[in-house]
Parts: structure tokens; sequence; C-alpha cells
């Protein structure tokens, strides 16, 4: 299971610059969010903290509520490190990686300026090509990153270097949010950190399974991902972790990020690429998709609505008809499937579940076309108690992600 999870991560590095250099990738400006699945580092959009920036195979992306995400410039790259400055938001830094895993360089996006800017020096065969980006809470100027080793900079970016005591098979680096020469290194055999700018490292979470994501988050606290363990927070002053999420069974986040502004709201992003949300510091999630539907009043909404409406064929809770008979069949020759975790429901994408629910069955004349009935409004708030009784495993896969989850 570590050698699989091991070389998925490794893969996935080389499978961005493929995408990133396919010509499709070049014309779709706007792709839905669920066909992105290489994504490598994410911020909160400086100009809209309603949508996401995504360092991604495609490049750098940003990501709507709506499920969609556009291309936006530059560079016309795989886009494989991205983090913004957590007390500086609208500072940002990224790296792109173009042909051959060949660096286009280190961008920055500073507050006042108007787009990316190139960082001299940084591109071509002796450039910085670097994931896992993190910006020091402590010094703007202290960047850390990986490729084989970890990489350090203390000055912006302009210049590297490279640790010789990296842990073996290191995933992720996150710079230490409240001592200078702390460094936390999320590895194939568990979380490590350093209290010595590197030089030395420990475990830091008992126990040898993988340590898939670190990130440094306000308030003097760090989060982890352990893989089927879950979500992990301590205090950085004494690391000892509390569990704090659970229930990704064989997904892992390989990317986690807290909102600038807003504390206790986490953005993570799956090893499917799914990117996902949570507002009550980490305990639950929901997909970034249509997360502007997944509030309280609108779920409580869409349960009456279901049971009014829905609940008749597809059973409460979205349990199904006649779930105890697998045999049983309409006169069209279906059952109405299950809409929670349990059949396919989240194989489809938000917008390929509206679809269905707007216009009804084309083969099953029991599946309606629910636009005749019930509001957009409606409809949606529908969607948001449904996607409400699924796994964060099922969220995690949702839409064209599916495949890769049955993958393995
Ligand atoms: C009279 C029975 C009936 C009612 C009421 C009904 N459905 Fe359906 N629904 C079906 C059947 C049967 C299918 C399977 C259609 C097919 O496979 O072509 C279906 C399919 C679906 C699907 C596709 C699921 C998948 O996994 O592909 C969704 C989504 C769905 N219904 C949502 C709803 C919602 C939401 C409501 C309430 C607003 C609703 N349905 C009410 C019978 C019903």
């Amino acid at each position: 299971m570590e050698g699989k999870l091991g070389s998925a991560i490794a893969v996935t590095i080389l499978a961005a610059v493929a995408i990133a250099n396919s010509s499709a990738a070049q014309e779709a400006t706007r792709t839905p969010l669920d066909r992105v699945q290489s994504v490598y580092g994410l911020s909160v959009d400086p100009a809209d903290d309603a949508t996401l920036l995504l360092g991604t195979g495609y490049g750098l992306l940003r990501a709507m509520p709506d499920g969609m995400a556009e291309i936006i410039a530059p560079p016309r790259a795989a886009v494989i490190g991205l983090a913004a400055n957590p007390n500086e938001p609208a500072r940002q830094v990224l790296i792109g990686v173009g042909e051959n895993g060949v660096s286009v360089g280190l961008f920055t996006l500073e507050s006042n300026a108007s787009g990316w800017t190139a960082v001299p020096g940084t591109d071509g065969e002796t450039g910085v090509a670097l994931t896992s980006l993190s910006v020091s809470r402590l010094d703007t100027a202290k960047l850390a990153g990986l490729d084989k080793t970890i990489h350090l900079s203390e000055d912006g970016g302009l210049s590297w270097t490279s640790l010789e005591t990296t842990p073996e098979k290191t995933i992720s680096v996150e710079l230490s949010g409240t001592e200078p020469s702390q460094i936390f290194a999320a590895t194939m055999t568990g979380l490590m950190v350093s209290h010595d700018n590197g030089q030395t490292w420990q475990a830091s979470y008992s126990g040898e399974a993988p340590a898939t994501a670190v990130a440094s988050l306000s308030g003097g606290r760090v989060a982890a991902f352990i893989y089927r363990t879950g979500l992990v927070m301590a205090d950085e002053a004494t690391l000892d972790w509390q569990l704090v999420g659970t229930g990704f069974k064989d997904r892992y986040l390989r990317v986690l990020t807290e909102d600038p502004s807003s504390p206790g709201k986490l953005y993570a992003v799956a090893d499917t690429g799914a990117v996902l949300l949570s507002r009550d510091g980490g305990a639950s999630w929901t997909s970034f998709e249509s997360n502007d539907l997944a509030e309280p009043d609108r779920i409580a909404a869409g349960e009456t609505l279901y049971a009014d409406n829905c609940a008749s064929c597809h059973g409460a809770g979205g349990i199904g008809e006649n779930p105890e008979d697998p045999s049983a069949k309409d006169e069209f020759g279906f059952k109405a499937p299950a809409l929670n975790n349990d059949m396919h429901a989240w194989h489809h994408s938000d917008a390929g579940l509206r679809a269905t629910i707007r216009e009804g069955s084309p083969r099953n004349e029991r599946m309606i076309a629910w636009q005749e009935v019930l509001s957009d409004e409606e409809i949606d708030s529908i969607l948001a108690y449904v996607k409400s009784t699924w796994s964060i495993r099922s969220l995690a896969c949702q839409g064209a992600r599916h495949m890769a989850c049955m993958e393995q």
C-alpha cells in the first residue's frame, strides 16, 4: 500500500507536464473542476475570496463554486508550486514547469502589482522546479520547496540552498509559523520536525503511517494529514497531536491551507485532485464545488423538499427504492437508485446531477423533469441535502474523478 502511495505521488508530477503541453489544455480556457486531477497548490484568490487559485497541470486556474475553472495567465506551464503569504494573502509565489520538466521560473504576485512577475534567474535548466511551496508567517522572504530534497530561500526565492539532510521520501514541507528555525516534513514514514533549520530531524506524530500534507495555521497551530488516520492538529509549542477529522478512508490530502482572512476555514486538495472545504476547523468537509449551497439552512430546506418530492422513490435519506431487493425493477426496467453513498450518484458532477433532476431521465418516465415542478433554487437545495449524506471519500471522488478512485 505504501509503495502504491509513493509511486502515485511521483507519477503525478510527470503527468502534470504532459497535460500542460497538450494542445487541448491550451485551447480550453474554461474547464469543469472535476476534470482537473493534478492540483499541486492552492490559495485564496486575492481578487475575490469566494474563488480560489489552483496550481495545476493545466497551469494556474481560478476555481469557482459553480464547479468550473478558468485558466489564467501566466505562465503557460504546469504550476507545480503555489503559496500565499499567510499574513499578506495578496502576496503569492508560484513555480511553473514546462516541457521536459524544465522550470519556467518563480513568479511573484505583489499586493499592489497588476500581475505575476518573473523572478530573474530562476528559470531554465538550472532554475527552480519545486513543489510544496511554503512561505514563512514570520519572514516573508523565507521560502521552502521540494524536489528530491527540501530547498530553502532566505531572499524571496532569488537564491536557494538544498538540504542534504532532507528526510527520505519527503512528500510535503512547511515552515513553522512560530519558531524561526522549525520546519515540518510530511514523509512516507511519518511526520518529521526539525528545530535547527533542517540539520537534524525527529518524528513528530507517533506511528509510521505516511504523512501526506502539513500546514502551519494561525494561532500557533499546525495541521497534518496522516494516511488512514485523518487530519491531526497540534499547538506548535507542545506538538501534542489531536485527531480532528476522520472519514477519508483510502483517500488522503495532498495540500492543506487555511483561509488567511477566516481562521478555522480550511481548504484542502485530495489525492484525486478534488478541492475540499471545512468551515469548522477540519472536523467536517464539503466539496468546494457548490460550497455556497452547503449552508445548514439550505440543507434543512433541501431535506424537507427531498422528503416531499423524492423520498417516495429514492427512499428516506436517499437509500434507494427497495434496497433490500437487488433485482427489483419498475415497468421501464429500473428502480430509483440510491442517492446517498451506496450507489453511484457521486460519480456525477453537480452539473450532471442538476441536469438529471431538472430534465428527468430520457429512458424512465418515472423520473420526471423536475423543472416543471420545482424552482432552480429548490433543486439546488435538494442537491445540497443529497451531498450532505455523502462521505468525504465520495466528495473526494465525485464526478470525473471517480475513475481514479476505482483504479486503486
Ligand atoms: C416516481 C419515482 C421517482 C421520483 C418521485 C423521483 N425519482 Fe429520481 N429517479 C427515478 C428513477 C426510476 C431513476 C432511474 C432513471 C434511470 O436510470 O434512467 C431516477 C434517477 C434519478 C437520478 C440519477 C441518479 C444516478 O445515480 O444516475 C437522480 C439524481 C434523481 N433521480 C434525483 C431525484 C430527485 C432529486 C427527486 C426529487 C425531486 C427524484 N429523483 C424523484 C425515480 C424517481
